[in-house]
């Protein structure tokens, strides 16, 4: 489910598990219409989508944006006795309200900003509901935060208020049924439209994966601190959580620290994050689904590096029609292009939204996989074409550590 990126890029890892026997996607996009058949059906649609299912025998349902989730997609798809991959709505509070999250952090003692009883400068106001990335206002003058407890009020809904934190931020995914938990690598996401993390939030620009520092015995610990807690404790309310569940985390001096959890796969993570998986993701998103995960992932060595290649006025405008060039040859090189806001106009590729391909290559290392991807991007082409060129540069340069 889904017409991303990141759901192209599900598709493609999924394509590769020996238990498939055919893959469809709704609504799906250009890119993804390559590895299966697309339906005009969208994720709101829980009753078109039920239909479709039955008509298809669908066996497996992964859902991949966080809205429908939030308002029940997965309890109603179960209801109608389909399995499918993601959490109910009650679980899905996790991201879809930042003042849940919070008090199920609390009571699992789980390590996370401290919330503050008066908004005072330096600190992060954050909108409680689901705002597509523009609910959190980090505020280090008094002129910030009266712009940034404006922006949350006319969001509507609860305020949080937060200590500001500092330190190098990282994306941890754990597959879980709701009991077991399965890591994924570690990834690092660029939020901010301009080099240097210059300018507005973006729905991110590029990632890397691994995150240098965070080994497996890190992961797990990790995993130990912060997704099994969490777990237990939604568990323990009577709203188990099965699906991927996503820690936006933060590596202080003093420790790692949650920023938020979202309750599905991460974009643009997931397309650095899933070519570097050995295992059968099928396998263990079925687990997931079906309350029996103990597949391991096997996450391979070396790196992968994503960059996203976006329209000219992103993130203010997207951009349609657009014809863009070059997406078989930068295949060629090796690397792998997901369409993230692409359409076929007479036959012809062109742009549909903010960011329109993200372009990932794997390598030995971070340098390799730097070099692979920006070579992969140059042979692409579209009026307006812009695009981050320090993706991973730091960590590739020794500059991350954790
Ligand atoms: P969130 O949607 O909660 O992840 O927030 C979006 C971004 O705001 C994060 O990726 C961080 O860059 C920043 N942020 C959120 N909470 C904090 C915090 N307590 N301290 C510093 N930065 C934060
Ligand atoms: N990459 C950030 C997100 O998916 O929310």
């Amino acid at each position: 489910m889904g017409s991303g990126g990141r759901e192209h890029a599900l598709a493609w890892k999924l394509s590769q598990s020996p238990a498939l026997e055919a893959l469809h996607a709704a609504p799906g996009n250009p890119g993804m219409a390559g590895l299966g058949e697309c339906h005009p059906v969208r994720a709101e649609d829980g009753e078109g989508l039920i239909s479709l299912c039955r008509e298809l025998d669908i066996e497996l349902v992964v859902v991949g944006p966080e809205a429908p989730l939030v308002v029940g997609l997965v309890d109603t798809l179960r209801r109608a006795g389909i399995a499918v991959f993601g959490p109910t709505a009650a679980a899905a509070r996790i991201e879809g309200s930042k003042g849940f999250a919070k008090e199920v952090l609390e009571a699992a003692g789980v390590p996370t900003a401290a919330r503050l009883a008066v908004a005072r400068p330096p600190c992060v106001v954050k909108a409680d509901g689901l705002a597509a990335g523009k609910g959190v206002f980090v505020c280090l003058t008094q002129d910030e935060l009266d712009a940034g407890l404006r922006g949350a009020a006319a969001l509507g809904g609860d305020v949080v208020i937060e200590e500001l934190l500092e330190g190098e931020e990282v994306s941890l995914f754990a597959v879980t049924d709701g009991t077991t938990a399965v890591a994924l690598a570690p990834a690092q996401d660029f939020k901010r439209v301009g080099e240097r993390d210059t300018g507005p939030n973006t729905g991110g620009m590029g990632s890397y994966s691994p995150v240098p520092g965070l080994g497996e015995p890190e992961v797990e610990e990790l995993l130990e601190t912060v997704h099994r807690p969490v777990l237990a404790e939604l568990a323990r309310r009577g709203s188990p959580f099965s699906g991927l569940l996503y820690a936006g985390l933060m590596l202080t001096d003093d420790g790692p620290r949650v920023l938020e959890f979202n309750c599905r796969f991460g974009d643009p993570e997931t397309q650095s994050i899933l070519p570097r998986v050995e295992g059968d993701l099928l396998g263990a998103l079925w687990g997931a689904a079906t309350g029996e995960l103990s597949s391991d992932l096997g996450i391979g060595e070396g790196a992968a590096v994503t960059v996203v290649l976006a329209s000219g006025d992103y993130p203010d405008r997207g951009d349609s029609g657009t014809p863009i060039e070059g997406v078989e040859d930068a295949e060629a090189t090796g690397a792998l292009v997901f369409h993230a806001g692409t359409a076929r106009q007479g036959g012809r590729l062109v742009t549909n939204g903010g960011r329109i391909l993200d372009v990932t290559a794997v390598g030995e290392d971070l340098v390799a996989a730097r070099s692979k991807a920006y070579e992969a991007v140059s042979r692409i082409s579209f009026a307006g074409m812009r695009f981050r060129r320090d993706i991973g540069l730091a960590a590739a340069e020794g500059h991350v550590r954790s």
